[in-house]
């Protein structure tokens, strides 16, 4: 069974982005079976352009993993291992230590010791994309979870099988309505962006600049431009806690105008939030902080006031991974991306969930 955690909601009427409009989109409804597919976006067969995989009674999937320094990546590779064990599976696991190029050489690895198929985040969207070529040349199929590769590089259902994740730009949308709410439309911002290079860096950001700019995936939003609300600060702290809290350290000195925080994970945004209490500045009260994630550090600074809210990105992807895995083996047609519905957190709900997410 797929996690419920990961098919919140059903609705297919927002407006499909660029991305989407590139890609064929499949959402899992919330009882985790009924697919809700735009037929009209299917590819082509699965099994016609990308490396065939046998029916067996078991597999070793390659797990290429970022790294292992947060709760999020921890809770992710838990998520796969328990699916693997459950299925009596060989997971054969690496783990790049937020280092692109180890991420690279361990695709190249698993390649070398001929894993039946690779499961796996690409840590930088460009940089990853050639090993998802190099596993199709040696003909191990790839889906890829939670974070994608670039299209024009390498193209789900031709180089790869799918990709199985959350819409980053749509939690950033998300986070940026939330603040305009929060701040009546006013704020002057710091935004901590993600890992450079990585796909929820890049879409995280986009969501969020572009909804205060007036527009969402190329349309103008009815609410039109925030003129309040600027961004006076962007920088990256690598999706990790003490970067987020030095890199707001920093800012705050040259920005002590500073009245809200987007950061682009909970991790950044807890450093931050010291990084604001360690200057005398009152987070949730002077300097509003949204961020995603849904961690339960999170949940627990939502709690105490210190955090605004958090639109959530799912780690749980083991259940849902391997029946994509499951699909791919039957040669059903995949759609390029299956969707991962998010939900919300904010005081009004953070209690509910706290200590039950990751
Ligand atoms: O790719 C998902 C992001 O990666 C999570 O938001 C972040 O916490 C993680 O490192």
């Amino acid at each position: 069974m797929i996690d419920p955690r990961l098919i919140k909601g059903t609705s297919i009427n927002r407006a499909l982005d660029s991305k989407t409009s590139r890609r064929s989109v499949l959402k899992l409804t919330a009882a985790g079976s009924g697919l809700v597919v735009a037929s009209r976006y299917l590819t082509a067969s699965v099994a016609a352009q990308v490396p065939p995989l046998e029916e067996k009674d078991t597999y070793t999937v390659g797990f290429a993993q970022t790294g292992s320094n947060n709760p999020w990546r921890l809770a992710e590779t838990k998520s796969m291992k328990d699916e693997a064990d459950k299925r009596g599976y060989t997971l054969v696991q690496t783990d790049a230590n937020e280092d692109t190029a180890k991420q690279i050489a361990d695709v190249d690895s698993l390649i070398a010791q001929g894993v039946d198929i690779l499961i796996f985040p690409p840590r930088e969207s460009q940089a990853l994309a050639p090993s998802v070529m190099k596993a199709k040349a040696a003909g191990i199929p790839v889906i890829l979870i939670d974070r994608d590769v670039d299209h024009e590089i390498a193209k789900p259902g031709e180089d790869y099988g799918a990709f199985v994740g959350s819409d980053f730009v749509d939690q950033g949308r998300r986070a940026a309505e939330w603040l305009a709410e929060a701040t009546g439309g006013e704020a002057k911002i710091i935004e901590l962006e993600g890992t450079t290079g990585a796909d929820p860096a890049i879409d995280r950001k986009k969501g969020f600049d572009d909804y205060i700019a007036g527009t969402f995936k190329g349309t103008p939003t009815p609410e039109g431009a925030f003129s309040g609300m600027e961004i006076i600060a962007s920088q990256t702290g690598d999706f990790v806690r003490d970067t987020g809290r030095e890199v707001m350290q920093t800012l705050l000195q040259a920005h002590p105008e500073v009245t809200a925080v987007y950061a682009h994970n909970d991790e950044m945004a807890i450093g931050a939030i010291a990084a604001l209490q360690e200057a005398g500045r009152k987070p949730g009260e002077d300097i509003i902080v949204v961020s995603i994630d849904g961690e339960n550090a999170a949940l627990d600074a939502i709690l105490d006031g210190t955090l605004g809210a958090s639109v959530e990105s799912s780690p749980f992807f083991g259940p849902i991974a391997f029946e994509t895995m499951d699909k791919y083996i039957a040669g059903e047609d995949l759609p390029d991306w299956i969707k991962v519905e998010d939900r919300f957190f904010d005081k009004s709900n953070a209690a509910e969930f706290q200590g039950k997410q990751f």
